[in-house]
């Protein structure tokens, strides 16, 4: 046994960082499994959940195992500049499309099944970069109509240069931040759903994996009202409790430390099962764990010490954001009963009556979290009903906004009303 990886502490809390033991996920990894031994590509496959809950390091898995089935994979985050206009998304593509033909010579099929090919438009003998761009510049229309052209190209190229190969997997993580810019007449979420559609139904095997913040489903529609057709859609959840326990303890074979069983049910009722705040506060415990063994104190995982770094090193710098009128009514949504289970813009305005000094009427309400969307703070399911975008974010602004009598005179939580000082001492201007 070696006495580094003994004394090491395993838990890997990180955006997109491959945790010691990824838990559960079974059901999503089948339903993957699934969707690769499609021969004509009826269904792509769309990954939502909230941020830290393991997309990320969920597709890494679905990479190998399309890898293993014999699928190419390429793709890559979608930043904001990456999908702006049609032509970036374009680019974009092609780049991907070139990360598997850019090995594969150009012969006299592929020159046959691309006519121009024989003009002086490609010098590279090779289908790489270069060459793809110098075939989209040399073909005309829009770029749908190239990128059609490209793929089927390109497929042509694939499938007798490497006849093994099942079809190709396009995975684009953080996938909403793609929109669509109608002022500007730019549709890249557009032309990316009909470009699969078509090369699709042209039984050519290009899946589609979009990954992203439950956003994006919102955004898909609104691009194209087919594409609840095109997809399987997944919403990965938080860890169930016996998910939970394995991805607190399976790291902690052959370690130095163990966690004891009232220590695994503080981190499971502290996390509520968020991938990340497993990771984060197994990280802690782990250190902590070590250190009071060492001084042959009764091992505990330091509550308040974990909540209070957590909260400086993952929330505050988003709470740093929101106007003061933008916090107070996302405190009154914390402090709505079941607010986990989604809120509505009544049940807000509703609330701001007896929670905030001025109250915020519906319509107001309605306008501010389209704001918060964007800001990334609440997100609309498809059925109406708004939701935190954040794990566990009730629970912070609830921590944070506890004194806020004295921070932020404005605001009085009348909850506590019998208890605090009289209604004229809270009346301060604005
Ligand atoms: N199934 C899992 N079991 C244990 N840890 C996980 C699991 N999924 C994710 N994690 C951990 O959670 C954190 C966030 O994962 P990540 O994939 O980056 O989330 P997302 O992409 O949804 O924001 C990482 O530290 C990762 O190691
Ligand atoms: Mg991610």
């Amino acid at each position: 046994m070696e006495s580094k990886g003994f004394t090491e502490n395993p838990y890997k809390p990180g955006a997109g960082h491959r945790p010691p033991f990824l838990a559960g996920r079974k059901e999503e990894q089948s339903q993957f499994a699934e969707l690769l031994k499609q021969r004509v590509i009826l269904k792509n496959m769309l990954l939502m959940g909230l941020r830290g809950v393991g997309k990320t390091v969920l597709l890494e898995e679905l990479k190998e195992a399309a890898m293993k089935s014999n699928w190419a994979w390429v793709g890559s985050d979608l930043s904001e500049a990456a999908s702006t206009d049609e032509l970036r998304m374009a680019q974009r593509l092609v780049t991907d499309i070139a990360l598997v033909t850019s090995r594969i010579k150009i012969d006299s099929k592929i020159e046959k099944s691309a006519g121009f090919l024989q003009a002086k438009t490609v010098v590279n003998r090779y289908l790489d970069y270069q060459a793809l761009v110098d075939l989209y510049n040399a073909l005309s229309g829009l770029p749908i109509d190239r990128l059609k052209e490209i793929v089927k190209i390109s497929w042509i190229a694939i499938s007798s240069f490497a006849p093994k190969v099942e079809g190709v997997v396009f995975a684009y993580d953080e996938a909403q931040n793609m929109a669509n810019h109608p002022a500007k007449e730019q549709y890249p979420t557009s032309l990316l759903l009909d470009l699969f559609q078509s090369i699709q139904r042209q039984d050519i095997p290009a899946m589609l994996v979009l990954v992203g913040l439950p956003t994006l489903q919102k955004k898909l529609i609104e691009a194209r009202t087919y594409f609840e057709r095109m997809f399987e859609t997944i919403d990965l959840c938080k860890l169930n409790d016996k998910d939970s326990t394995e991805a607190i303890l399976i790291p902690l074979k052959d370690k130095q430390v163990g966690f004891t069983d009232l220590s695994v049910k503080t981190i499971k009722q502290m996390s509520d099962g968020y991938p990340y705040f497993i990771q984060y506060i197994c990280k802690e415990a782990f250190d902590r764990f070590g250190e009071l063994e060492s001084e042959g104190r009764e091992p505990i995982v330091p509550r308040e010490e974990i909540i209070a770094k957590l909260d400086r090193d993952f929330y505050r710098r988003r709470w740093d954001k929101p106007t003061e009128r933008q916090k107070e009514l996302l405190a009154a949504i914390a402090h709505i009963d079941g607010h986990e289970d989604g809120f509505t813009v009544q049940e807000i305005s509703e609330k701001t009556k007896s929670f905030l000094e001025k109250p915020i009427k519906s319509n107001q309400v309605s306008q501010m979290l389209t704001a918060l969307t964007e800001m990334h703070f609440v997100f609309k399911r498809s059925h109406g009903k708004y939701f935190f975008a954040v794990p566990m974010l009730g629970d912070f602004i609830k921590r944070e906004t506890e004194n806020w009598e004295k921070i932020q005179p404005g605001l009085l939580n009348r909850k506590n009303a019998g208890e605090m000082d009289s209604p004229s001492a809270s009346k301060t201007p604005e």
